[in-house]
């Protein structure tokens, strides 16, 4: 019987094919989820055959998993500049728009993306779309801030809910910020829309990655199609 592959196997796919993006001696940026989490297994694979490179993480999870490969792990106290970094993403829009930060990793994503100097996107082929909206926008705040960057945020059209964990209490950052996620609808202009957000006092990060990514490698089937900016 011929078994149809899965999402995760397309997310296999396309992280095995980011590889071919990592050379001797770089300093690669780790991302987080299901799909960077694939990568870094990979990449850990590829380090104990000898392949010598220095990974930042995007994190804790990242990092522990990373360290527990033998991956050596490093920070921007040692490296400002990092040669690639491989990632997930929420949505992926023309133009490689993004939204990110479903894992609630967006702040230290966001972080190691722009001091990259090749940003490629990892995804299984769900995740491209026509515009951007449709996943609900991760916004990290300050924890006191909250209730009052919600009502900004809903004075702005945007519905926000406090990201929460399946027990109910809510789901703290590895910087110890809540997340709001946001229910925007269709977004027409993103850059306006993380304009207006970014100027809320309170508001650490949000998940639009705009004009930050290099190239998205999106898997379909047993095909990774190249998406480029
Ligand atoms: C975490 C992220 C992830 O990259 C994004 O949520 C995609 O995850 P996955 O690869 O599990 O679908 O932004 O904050």
């Amino acid at each position: 019987m011929l078994l149809m592959p899965t999402t995760d196997d397309a997310k296999i796919l396309a992280a095995r094919r980011s590889l071919e993006f990592i050379e001797d001696g770089m300093v690669v940026g780790l991302g987080s989820g299901s799909t960077a989490t694939h990568f870094i297994q990979l990449l850990g694979k590829r380090v104990q055959s000898g392949l010598n490179i220095r990974g930042i993480a995007s994190s804790r999870a990242s990092e522990e998993l990373a360290a527990s490969l033998s991956i050596p792990i490093i920070d921007f106290s040692t490296c400002s500049e990092i040669d690639v970094t491989i990632d997930g993403a929420d949505e992926i829009a023309p133009g490689l728009s993004l939204i990110k930060g479903g894992g609630g990793a967006l702040l230290r994503e966001k972080i190691v993306a722009s001091a990259s100097k090749r940003f490629i996107v990892v995804a299984d082929s769900s995740k491209v779309v026509s515009k951007l909206g449709k996943f609900p926008l991760p916004v990290e705040v300050i924890t006191m801030a909250a209730p009052l960057v919600a009502k900004k945020l809903l004075d702005m059209g945007i519905r926000p809910k406090v990201r929460r964990l399946g027990s109910g209490s809510e789901f703290v950052t590895d910087e110890g910020n809540l997340i709001l996620d946001c229910e925007c609808g269709a977004i027409d202009d993103p850059q306006r829309l993380a304009a207006s957000i970014r100027q809320i006092v309170g508001v650490v990060e949000h998940g639009l990655f705009l004009d930050m990514a290099d190239l998205a490698l999106v898997a379909k089937g047993a095909e990774v199609i190249e998406m480029a900016r």
